[in-house]
């Protein structure tokens, strides 16, 4: 029988209702601060079918687990990806269904999310430039993540919000920018901290990250910022609301402000690794379980026994600090 009506609560008292599902390590573009120009991608046969990723997402949902995020990779170029979307639309309990994309495929495929009962979108946008955008993504076209844009404020989704890495040196003169870009369309924007993750910094040289306070000084120059009262479970972004208008501005701070004592969530990659924390690499694989036959309640048995070893927090900053060599793309952020 599967487990229902129950919670999820790790060793350190943190109730996990927040599963982030990684549907494929392959992407369109080749972020710089995500993965090597020259990537190799998993064989096929490694990844989970999609309806080994339904089973989860169902385990996961009977454990209590109330928001599902859908991340890459990028999510969209993984074939079949509306149909899981439907699929996970329709488990019973679940509150939230959430999608994190580059917008490259948004403009054809905005409402075909919509109807297939995704709730919310982050969709990475770091730069207004043309040129910045071919600098950081390598291979990404702004004007067709723009049209993507405009799609999905089209779509009218509960929620949207543009997730801009501030990386030194390239976009950070542009936080006002891209924050008076979001409050154009009437939608959120999170000013995120560069990660060290996949990254081999010279002699452990600690990442240049620009932190969030210096990003907050910059806003608040410009827009008045009221402070919002974030629900205690609420993720790794501190929001203030634009005063006068619908759109929060979020920073993430892994670096300058830790938030891993409120951490919700959980991971699967894209190869069924079960990940404890994105800042370490403690996992179980419940690929080896599914392709075991394991039942859905041994299932549920295996992640419960898990959670017991999740990590109390991520550590980016400390040279002797072990080096997470798994890129960004390989985890789904
Ligand atoms: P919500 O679902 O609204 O909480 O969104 P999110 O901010 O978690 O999702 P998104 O995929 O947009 O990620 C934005 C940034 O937050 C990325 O840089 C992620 O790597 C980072 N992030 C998300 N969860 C964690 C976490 O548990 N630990 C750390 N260190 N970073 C995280
Ligand atoms: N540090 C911080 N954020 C990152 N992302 C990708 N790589 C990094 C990194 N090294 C962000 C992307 C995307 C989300 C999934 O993670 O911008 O919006
Ligand atoms: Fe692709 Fe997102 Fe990584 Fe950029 S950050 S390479 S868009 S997965």
């Amino acid at each position: 029988m599967m487990d229902s009506g129950t919670t999820l609560i790790d060793g350190f008292g943190r109730t996990i209702d927040y599963v982030r599902l990684s549907v494929t390590d392959r992407c369109d573009f080749r972020c710089t601060y995500c993965m090597a120009e020259d990537m190799t991608f998993l064989p096929r046969s490694d990844v989970l079918s999609l309806e080994e990723i339904t089973r989860v997402a169902r385990v996961f949902v009977g454990l209590g687990v109330r928001k599902l995020r859908v991340t890459g990779g990028e999510p969209l170029v993984r074939r079949g990806v509306e149909t899981l979307l439907a699929n996970l639309g329709q488990l019973d309990a679940l509150r939230e269904l959430a999608i994190t994309t580059n917008g490259s495929q948004l403009q054809s495929k905005a409402p075909l999310l919509k109807s297939a009962g995704v709730t919310s979108l982050n969709i990475s946008l770091d730069t207004l430039s043309d040129a910045k955008f071919s600098a950081i993504t390598r291979t990404g076209r702004l004007s067709q993540v723009l049209a993507g844009i405009d799609a999905a404020v089209a779509a009218d989704f509960k929620r949207i919000r543009l997730n801009a890495v501030i990386l030194a040196g390239q976009n950070d003169d542009e936080v006002v920018d891209l924050t008076e870009f979001a409050l154009a369309r009437g939608i959120d924007i999170a000013l995120i901290e560069e990660m060290p993750l996949g990254q081999v910094n010279a002699a452990g040289k600690p990442l240049e990250f620009v932190s969030s306070d210096v990003i907050l000084a910059q806003l608040q120059r410009h827009f008045d910022l009221l402070p919002t009262q974030a629900p205690a479970q609420s993720g790794p972004a501190r929001y203030w609301h634009i005063d006068g208008s619908r759109t929060r501005v979020g920073l993430i701070s892994p670096h300058s402000n830790n938030f891993c004592h409120s951490c919700n969530r959980l991971r699967v990659t894209a190869e069924g690794r079960l990940l404890l924390c994105l800042g370490n690499e403690h996992s179980i694989s419940l690929r080896d379980s599914l392709r075991a036959g394991a039942s859905d309640h041994e299932l549920a048995t295996q992640i419960r026994a898990a959670l017991s070893r999740k990590p109390e927090r991520h550590v980016f900053d400390q040279p002797d600090e072990p080096q997470i060599l798994r890129f960004m793309n390989a985890s789904g952020g």
